[in-house]
């Protein structure tokens, strides 16, 4: 008699715990479900934002500066720097770049063994996402594949100076 109620308590007690362990189970995959919807998202988003970035840069660019450095970024020999296949566009140097953009340039110093005669303009009224989505859109533009700037890079170069 005795046996037999804990037989019953016993399986009882048995699918309870397959109970709660399914219910667990689902809890898991819903939560991964959950997760995974938005990591996508994130992704989703990271990817269009940064493809808003270049298409910014790129009208910063024709409004700006494709009038010297052309549309293929070959520039214009003796007058005007190419922008595409320069070292120092591509380069680590960002405060450099950052510098050249805000205030000109007219350094008439060999860029890669070539000097340019002409004298950049300045651009003192961009803003700082301006600023990193220009040079984004040069440095990944043609055959240039550096790393894009980013706003808090652009901040950082304008206090070195
Ligand atoms: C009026 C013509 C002109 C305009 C507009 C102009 N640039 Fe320039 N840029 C030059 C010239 C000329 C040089 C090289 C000057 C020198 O060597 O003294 C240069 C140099 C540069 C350099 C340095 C290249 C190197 O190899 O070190 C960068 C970067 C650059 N320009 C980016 C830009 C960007 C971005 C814009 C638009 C926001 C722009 N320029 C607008 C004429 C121009």
């Amino acid at each position: 008699m005795l046996e037999g109620q804990f037989l019953k308590l016993a399986t009882l007690n048995n699918n309870l715990i397959k109970m709660l362990n399914n219910t667990l189970f689902n809890f898991i995959i819903m939560m991964a479900k959950q997760l995974s919807v938005v990591c996508f998202f994130i992704l989703f988003f990271t990817i269009a934002a940064s493809a808003q970035d270049l298409v910014k840069g790129k009208k910063i660019f024709e409004t700006r500066c494709l009038v010297c450095h052309q549309a293929d970024g070959g520039g214009v020999p003796n007058m005007n720097a190419p922008l595409d296949g320069s070292s120092n566009v591509v380069g680590n140097n960002i405060a450099r770049l950052v510098k050249i953009i805000i205030g000109g340039y007219s350094e008439k110093v060999p860029l890669d063994g070539y000097y340019y005669n002409n004298v950049m303009t300045a651009n003192p009224d961009l803003k700082d996402a301006d600023i990193a989505n220009v040079l984004s859109y040069i440095r990944t533009s043609w055959s240039n594949k550096a790393t894009k700037i980013t706003v808090a890079q652009v901040q950082a170069a304008k206090r070195k100076k």
